[in-house]
Order: C-alpha cells, then structure tokens, then sequence
C-alpha cells in the first residue's frame, strides 16, 4: 500500500433505494410503483410479476424495512457511523401517484423535507437519484414505461417539481440508476419497465435491441433536459450520471477474446456514460445499432438536449468483474443483473458474485482516464447470510475484508491520480434485494429483524461490520484497513 491518503473532505457513506427500503406503499398517498408488483425470489427462483397485487400473497418491497416509519432512528445510526453523505432515492409514485397527474401529493413532498432535514440536522449530504429502478405503475399499464416517448414529459414535470421544492436542501443529484441495465434484458426489467400487461417469472421478460436502444435514447433525452433545466436554474446544483460499471476481463489472450472483450464494454459500459458525460452518441453507436437491426427514432432537438445535459460527475456501482471469451469452455457464473464469465482467480459470494477489489482500482483508472470528471463509488458490497447470535451480537468478517479491501483499492486508484470524491457503500442497513426480492441476502453494518415470509420486528441492530466501518470514516481511511 503506497501513500493511501483520502483527501480532506472526503464523502464516506452509504446507498439505499426508497423502493427496497422505505415500505409504506400506499400510505399517505403513494401510488404502486413497478417494484409493488413483484414476488419475492432466490437465489435459485426468479421473482413473479402480477399484473394485479394479490392480497393473499407477499410483495416484499410494500414494506421493506420501513425506514419511512424509522428515518429518525435510522438516520441517527447512520451519523454514529460518521457518514457525511447518504445516497437515497425519491419514489417517484409518492410524488406522482400515477406519475401523469396534474399535481403532486403534498404528503408525498412533505415526508422528504422530513428526511432532508434530519440529514441535514446530522450535518449529511444527501445524494439522491431521481429514479432508481421505478415509476409509477400506472405508467406501465399505460405508456410501456419508457417505450414510450410521453415518459420524457411525465419525467421532466416530476423532476423540476423535486427539484424547486428542494433547492435549499439537496445539491448533489443523479438521474437514472444504472441507466446501462437498460441495455440487458434483466436490467431492462427495472429500469425501463416495458413490461405492459406482463405477468410471469421476470427471467422470461425479454425485448428486442430496438425496444432497448429506443428506451434509452428516452432517457438519455430526459436526462438532458432536467440536467439542463436544474444548471439554468440551480447553479448550485451539481448533477451526476449513474452505471453499474461491470469490469470485463479477456478470458484468455486469444485477440478474439480481447476484441469481444472491448465489444462487451463498449455496449455494456461505456454507451451510457459516453452520452451523459459527452453529451453525444459515441462513435462505435452506428454500427452497433446497425448490427442490431436499431433503427433509432429521434426528434429534432433531442440531440441538442442530449448536448445541453452533460454531467457535472460520474458515479457508478462496483460489486464484481467478469469475464469474456468465444471458446467453448467458457464458463459462466452470477452477476449483478446480468451474467458473466466465471474468473479460476477470484471468489465469489454465496450469490455468486466475484469479487475482485484490484479491478475496483482497474475501473477507477479506466473511467478517469477516458472523462477526467470527478467521479464517486455509489454502491458497493456485499450481500451474504447473517446469523444472530445468542446475545443479539452479529459477526461479519466476510463484510469487514470486503469492505476492506475494497477502500484500500480505493486509496490506491486516489494515489494513482484518480479524482475520487466519495464512496457510498451500498445498504448500510439491511433492506430488500432487488434483483432476488429477498431479506436474507444482507448487505447491512445494521441488520433488521425482518424476514422472507414477512415476519420481524423491525428492530435495528450494529453487526461487528458497523464499528469496522466507523473506524474507517473516523481515520478518513487511514485506519481500519488492516
Ligand atoms: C444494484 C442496484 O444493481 O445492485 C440496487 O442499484 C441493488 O438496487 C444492488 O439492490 C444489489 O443487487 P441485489 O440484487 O443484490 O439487491
């Protein structure tokens, strides 16, 4: 470890979802959002979508961990942690019930500036995603989610109406959550939501390349224009873009391993981000579009949107790496809404994630290298199975090397030049998983007594991973890594 130093002022934190955590679906009225219509999962069985939500059956994301009824005592745990920054996101449905309504729900508004106050009370910068993998139901049922070209309006109403009532309170924002899911068909599922009068096990949603590609120049247009609307208005607002950055390695140093390899990235990684941070399609679109029979169709003016909605910073989600290779024994394993090459050099959790904290320091390098804005790491960990001991305690050493390991590749990535500005661990307090719906995957330093089957107190408790963490952000990373 050479010369780890987190520079002065560094963000230490964590990340969570409002639809994975919050609970109180339909209280103080909150319309369904997409993830109100999904069953719970495993690791083995794909969560079930209803078209209707079933009252007899367990939606897991109606209540979460109920943080809409706990954000004080959460909040507070959250400080004795250290955090200065808490990245959340806002339900799009409690704003707009239906998300084409003509006003927003006051209840809805009110219960933010709650929130906002008592980070600001803890002296915590909020970080919040206007959209993280939901929208109102009704815009599915609807509109196909961002099939259709109506979302970008229904968009841009809900995010300036976020943003005039907040300017005074939130300064860091970040549009879509990892809006390159959107270009697999797992991904797609939450974060595009075309998935209009669909019901069944959510491995069997599947779209074309054009409805994928078409999705997201939506997006990419709306992104734009509430980027461009919140620097005209805001000038103290500072905007991000959101990936889920997934490392591809070479499986072998076959050139046609490496040439697959740059393909995988190219699309997977750096199409998005290449738009929100250029402002432009990048180079290799034409052909891929062509490749993939896209034929985009487009508006005047929406390049110039995309034009005028540059990001101020990049932000992206590292769990694991993978793979690439074109020989048959290619093998392949788990990841994060998506799947990929099995890696003989790396564990996996017991998801099957690999993990790999040096290539948390290869991304780092990467994506400074090719934008040279600041960039921040807003989801990160690890989820595993927790036990409880006798006397309530909960030792996690697997969390602690993760997280370990993890912050001194960060160190190393900040010695090699890199312009990092924060680190947001992802569900600091245990709440539901997104890709499985499940409890019992936990990512937490606090765990919650809450279950698959719906049972639980809700009752918050320190795992050994919570003093890990607040040791850390104490030292400003320079104790706590051994
Ligand atoms: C990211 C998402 O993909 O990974 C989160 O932004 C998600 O919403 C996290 O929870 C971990 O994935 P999972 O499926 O384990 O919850």
């Amino acid at each position: 470890m050479a010369n780890i130093k987190f520079p002065e002022g560094f963000y230490w934190g964590g990340a969570t979802a409002a639809n994975q955590f919050e609970g109180a679906w339909n209280v103080d009225g909150r319309g369904p959002s997409v993830d109100d219509h999904f069953l719970g999962g495993s690791y083995k069985e794909p969560r079930q979508i209803t078209i209707d939500i079933d009252p007899d059956r367990f939606y897991p994301n109606h209540d979460g961990i109920d943080f809409y009824h706990h954000y004080e005592e959460d909040i507070a745990l959250f400080a004795e942690m250290g955090f200065n920054m808490f990245r959340m996101s806002i339900s799009w449905s409690r704003i707009f019930p239906n998300g084409d309504d003509a006003e927003p729900n006051e209840a809805g508004l009110a219960f933010y500036d709650r929130v906002f106050d008592c980070l600001r009370a803890h002296n915590i910068e909020p970080l919040v995603t206007l959209s993280h993998y939901e929208m109102p139901y009704h815009l599915v049922e609807k509109y196909n989610g961002w099939a259709s070209r109506e979302l970008i309006g229904f968009f841009e109403k809900y995010c300036q109406t976020v943003f005039d009532r907040y300017q005074d309170k939130v300064k860091f924002w970040l549009t879509f959550n990892e809006i390159n899911c959107g270009t697999q068909d797992m991904g797609n599922l939450f974060g595009t939501s075309m998935i209009q009068g669909f019901e069944g096990p959510a491995s069997a949603v599947h779209t074309t390349s054009q409805a994928r590609m078409q999705a997201l120049h939506h997006q990419f247009v709306a992104s734009g224009r509430v980027v461009r609307y919140a620097h005209e208005h805001y000038p103290q607002f500072k905007m991000g873009n959101m990936d889920c950055f997934i490392l591809s390695y070479a499986a072998t140093c076959d050139p046609a391993d490496v040439f697959a390899t740059q393909q995988e990235m190219n699309t997977m990684n750096w199409y998005c981000s290449d738009v929100q941070v250029r402002g432009k399609y990048p180079f290799y679109a034409k052909r891929f579009w062509a490749e993939n029979d896209v034929e985009l169709v487009m508006e005047d003016g929406d390049l110039q949107d995309i034009a005028d909605g540059k990001v101020d910073f990049y932000t992206f989600s590292y769990y694991m790496s993978g793979t690439v290779g074109t020989h048959k024994d290619h093998e392949m394993t788990e990841g994060n809404m998506t799947f990929g090459g099995k890696n003989p050099y790396l564990e996996s959790t017991d998801w099957g994630w690999q993990i790999d904290p040096l290539g948390l320091r290869i991304a780092l390098n990467e994506i400074y290298a090719r934008y040279e804005i600041p960039l921040m790491v807003v989801e990160n960990g690890m989820g595993a199975y927790d036990e409880v001991e006798e006397d309530g305690s909960i030792h996690d050493p697997y969390r602690i090397a993760y997280l370990q390991s993890h912050v001194k590749a960060m160190g190393e990535a900040i010695a090699d030049g890199v312009d990092l500005i924060a680190y947001t661990w992802w569900g600091p307090i245990d709440l539901v998983s997104a890709g499985t719906g499940e409890m019992r995957k936990r990512y937490g330093f606090i765990h919650v007594d809450k279950y698959d089957d719906g049972t639980g107190t809700y009752e918050r408790r320190r795992k050994d991973s919570f003093f890990a963490y607040q040791k850390i952000i104490k030292s400003n990373g320079t104790e706590g890594l051994a």
